[in-house]
């Protein structure tokens, strides 16, 4: 049956492959959300960038390619990068990826548009400085304090260890490189980089990732964020060992290459890619579909008690409707039926009177969480074995919880936001249900249909 994981509110294009969200601006009163796109088949040979904008984070036009990788600079791959509004122009940067002859090589590039729908490129802005490999990618371009830009691109040393790499700019067009932000002893690889200002902090994300260098492979990889502070004018962290004092920034099984940018109203929105599948997953999941992996919800930001949270954009709740019914089955037991699987859910005063559970769909999902253990447990019933598959991180209490649920995915925001579980899931043929377990009458749930 095709149609069957194709979700309803979520970034996804029609055909092809998704990954990475790139250029995320905000610019002539729209949205732009452009993702890291093959049109022609659902595998990672070819790239470009396609693009979705919105006026209200809500309501989404696809409006196609944005990027192809048609010049010498970029005939491999126009590869993850980053947008920013200067002078009223839209300025995307981005690496162009080339191999030749089993050579790679990677190029800082740049793109500008007036209107947001077309975009000319101007050509490499900065060559692989010394001391790095080729893995070098992935700018994210942020204006400091002071009147500086700054750029941050993922990279690899000579050595075989990862770091990002600090470039500077007066203008935002002209590109130095400066010096080495911070660097990892484990990881052979640094992706997708960010750093901004967030409430009085300075906040890095980060993917790193493991590579077998001898077969230039990667092994595996997953978003991680730390707060810091940044030194505009020496260009360096406090802390510029990526090995310490990170957090993984979601629990669940599907979430990386996180990007962010700033709202018209002050806000830090993040986007990331929904998938870390591996590739029997890839082939199994949307064997029978045109296409291939969506984006999260949009999600704000903020720090509190030196912690990063992610919650829901709040525009996302315009698009609630029809509350659903919970009944009370037995003591400790509700259950609900929702029309179908787009629904927004929030538990509150999470009261327990044992091991709470939440099943989705007779066993599409679940999670848990058993104070006793302070341990909370996401599971999937895997596509490929119709086993149980689990992730779990530590969680000294729970108080509240809100899911966001589309055709073939869950979102989980965990006390407001402090962890989040976000995963796809391959609905089964069964008619959307859901059990809560192990909790008491006190225990407040509201479910609402998303529209
Ligand atoms: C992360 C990534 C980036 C790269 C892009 C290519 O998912 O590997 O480092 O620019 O994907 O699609």
């Amino acid at each position: 049956m095709t149609g069957k994981i194709r979700q309803q509110y979520h970034l996804e294009p029609d055909c092809g492959l998704l990954n990475d969200p790139n250029g995320l601006a905000y610019f002539k009163g729209k949205y732009h959300v452009f993702f890291q796109w093959n049109r022609f088949a659902k595998n990672h040979s070819y790239k470009e960038w396609g693009l979705f904008t919105s006026p209200d984070l809500c309501s989404w036009e696809f409006e196609g390619s944005a990027i192809l990788p048609d010049q010498s600079y970029d005939k491999d791959g126009v590869y993850s990068g980053s947008g920013y509004v200067i002078q009223d122009k839209l300025y995307l940067f981005y690496t162009g990826n080339t191999k030749t002859c089993g050579k790679r090589k990677s190029r800082q590039c740049m793109a500008v548009s007036e209107d947001g729908k077309k975009f000319l490129k101007t050509g490499p802005v900065l060559e692989t400085p010394e001391g790095f490999t080729e893995h070098f990618r992935d700018p994210k371009v942020f204006k400091g304090k002071g009147n500086h830009y700054f750029m941050v691109v993922g990279a690899q040393r000579k050595n075989g260890k990862g770091s990002i790499a600090l470039c500077r700019s007066k203008d935002g067009i002209t590109w130095e490189y400066t010096n080495m932000l911070a660097v990892t002893e484990q990881y052979e690889m640094i992706e997708c980089p960010d750093l901004f200002q967030l409430d009085g902090n300075y906040v890095l994300l980060f993917d790193p990732q493991k590579r077998d260098n001898e077969k230039d492979e990667p092994e595996y990889s997953f978003a991680a964020s730390k707060i810091v502070n940044f030194d505009e004018k020496t260009g360096t962290l406090d802390r510029e060992n990526l090995d310490e004092g990170y957090t993984v920034m979601d629990s669940g099984f599907d979430f990386y290459a996180p990007q962010t940018f700033l709202a018209p109203d002050g806000r830090r929105v993040l986007f990331a890619w929904m998938s870390r599948m591996e590739e029997e997953q890839e082939k199994a999941f949307a064997e029978n579909e045109p296409n291939i992996h969506c984006q999260t919800i949009p999600r704000e930001l903020s720090v509190k008690d030196g912690k990063l949270y992610q919650h829901p954009a709040r525009e996302l709740y315009q698009q609630l409707g029809n509350e659903v019914t919970v009944i009370l089955k037995s003591q400790n037991v509700k259950k609900a039926y929702p029309e179908n699987r787009a629904f927004s859910m929030r538990i509150q005063n999470i009261d327990l009177k044992q091991n709470l559970c939440m099943d989705f769909h007779q066993g599409e999902a679940k999670i848990e969480y058993n104070p006793v253990e302070k341990k909370i447990v996401f599971s999937r019933c895997s596509w490929l074995t119709d086993e149980w598959e689990s992730k779990e991180c530590r969680l000294e209490n729970l108080q509240e919880m809100e899911v966001w649920s589309d055709n073939s995915s869950l979102e989980i925001f965990v006390n407001g936001g402090e962890k989040v579980f976000s995963s796809r899931i391959l609905p089964k043929d069964r008619k959307p249900e859901l059990t809560f377990a192990g909790i008491t009458e006190r225990t407040n749930i509201k479910i609402k249909e998303i529209i």
